[in-house]
């Protein structure tokens, strides 16, 4: 089925401000030279990226749009309309592939994201998150999950998955970006003499409901950008926006994860308000992987075989024993630092140790240094490592 057909469609106008556009600027492209497009240029954008395409329209500040799209298509193209391109009329609705999940209702900037078939849930994380979702179909109130554990095993993903397993579609608000309380609802806007308040992208998916919320990295927002959100995340669910003169309730079917690495080692990191933290009525803990889990999922990843990976994960459970338990690392080796050894592997052998593990250990006090406690680890696995 094509979302296209039947559609009222319109013609692009001659438009100056995109003639000198190429047809395609990468979202890459966009991060690395924001000053050489005009807000302008980016209005009713349409982004692909790899499950399919959705149009974007211009809801937000530049920067805020800008970051938007590197926080939800890193890997997205942006298609320039040029005048005689023939769109929809209703902007409010998502092209997708036809092969892709199609949503009619879906806020053109969300996606729905694809589920990873290599993705592995723990029995707790199962049970919890269908819980989760059997609670909010028996039309209870949605608990918000608070996701902590260390740095790299997952808990992003957990959001991703969650929203994918279940056809939702999915908004990161990548909270250390997050700078000013308003800038989750919208910001002024002088034209022609009158004010006109754009409303964020956060504000108005959260006001239509049917999607995931991550608030990422949360315990690296200042309190004072979080206080504004502790109305909407308790059981009010509303907000009054003075700036906007208008009242914001959080939608049907809005679910609210957040992700925070909790602990001293994690600098730059506030700690979570107990009156936020209480907000979070369900906490989960992640942790890695088993090292079946673990090693199968490297192999599955990247192609290697089951005994590198078994090698391989065995180095990284004693670095993050002595990370964890003795304290005597202060690094340790996440599953995604393991991912790129994997990656590596495939092509340069023992050498990628040299690239990824090693350096991110201190070579300070020689053969008593960490890096040389974690190259003897590799070595019981990896005899012909030589530095
Ligand atoms: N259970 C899992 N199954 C499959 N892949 C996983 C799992 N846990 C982690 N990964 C992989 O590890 C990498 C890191 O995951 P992710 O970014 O979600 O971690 P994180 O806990 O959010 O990290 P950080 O604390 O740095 O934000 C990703 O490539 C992810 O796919
Ligand atoms: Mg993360």
């Amino acid at each position: 089925m094509n979302t296209m057909q039947n559609r009222p469609t319109k013609t692009i106008r001659r438009n100056r401000a995109v003639e000198n556009l190429p047809e395609e600027i990468t979202v890459k492209e966009l991060q690395e030279n924001p000053e050489k497009y005009h807000a302008r240029q980016l209005r009713n954008i349409v982004i692909s990226y790899d499950i399919g395409e959705c149009t974007w329209r211009n809801l937000a500040p530049k920067t805020e749009l800008i970051q938007a799209l590197i926080d939800n298509f890193p890997g997205g193209v942006i298609k320039i309309r040029k005048p005689g391109d023939v769109v929809e009329k209703s902007k409010k609705e998502t092209e997708l592939s036809s092969t892709e999940p199609q949503s009619a209702d879906i806020i053109p900037g969300l996606f729905i994201p694809k589920e990873d078939a290599s993705f592995v849930f723990d029995n707790n994380l199962r049970e919890f998150l269908s819980a989760l979702r059997r609670m909010s179909q028996g039309k209870k109130d949605i608990m918000n999950t608070l996701l902590v554990g260390p740095q790299g095993c997952g808990k992003t993903s957990v959001a991703y998955q969650f929203a994918a397993k279940t056809g939702m579609p999915l908004l990161k608000m990548n909270c250390p970006l997050v700078r000013e309380p308003r800038d989750w609802f919208g910001s002024k806007r002088a034209e022609n003499g009158s004010v006109f308040w754009d409303k964020a992208l956060f504000a108005e998916a959260i006001a239509k409901g049917g999607l995931v919320v991550l608030l990422d990295e949360i315990t690296r927002a200042t309190p004072n950008v979080l206080n504004s959100l502790l109305p909407l995340l308790d059981w009010t669910r509303e907000s009054y926006i003075e700036e906007a003169k208008e009242k914001l309730k959080v939608g049907p079917q809005t679910y609210f994860f957040a992700t925070a690495n909790i602990g001293a080692q994690f600098t730059g990191t506030f700690k979570l308000d107990s009156a936020l933290a209480d907000r979070f009525g369900a906490i989960v803990e992640c942790s890695f992987l088993s090292e079946h889990d673990e090693s199968e999922l490297l192999v599955k990843r990247s192609g290697i075989s089951m005994d590198v990976a078994n090698r391989l994960v065995k180095i990284a459970n004693m670095v993050r024993n002595e990370n964890q338990n003795s304290g005597k690392l202060t690094e340790t080796i996440s599953t995604r630092v393991l991912l790129d050894v994997a990656q590596l592997y495939t092509t340069i052998k023992e050498s990628a140790f040299r690239f990824t593990v090693l350096p991110k250990f201190s070579s300070d006090g020689g053969l008593q240094s960490e890096r040389a406690q974690v190259l003897g680890f590799i070595q019981g696995q990896f005899p012909h490592l030589s530095i």
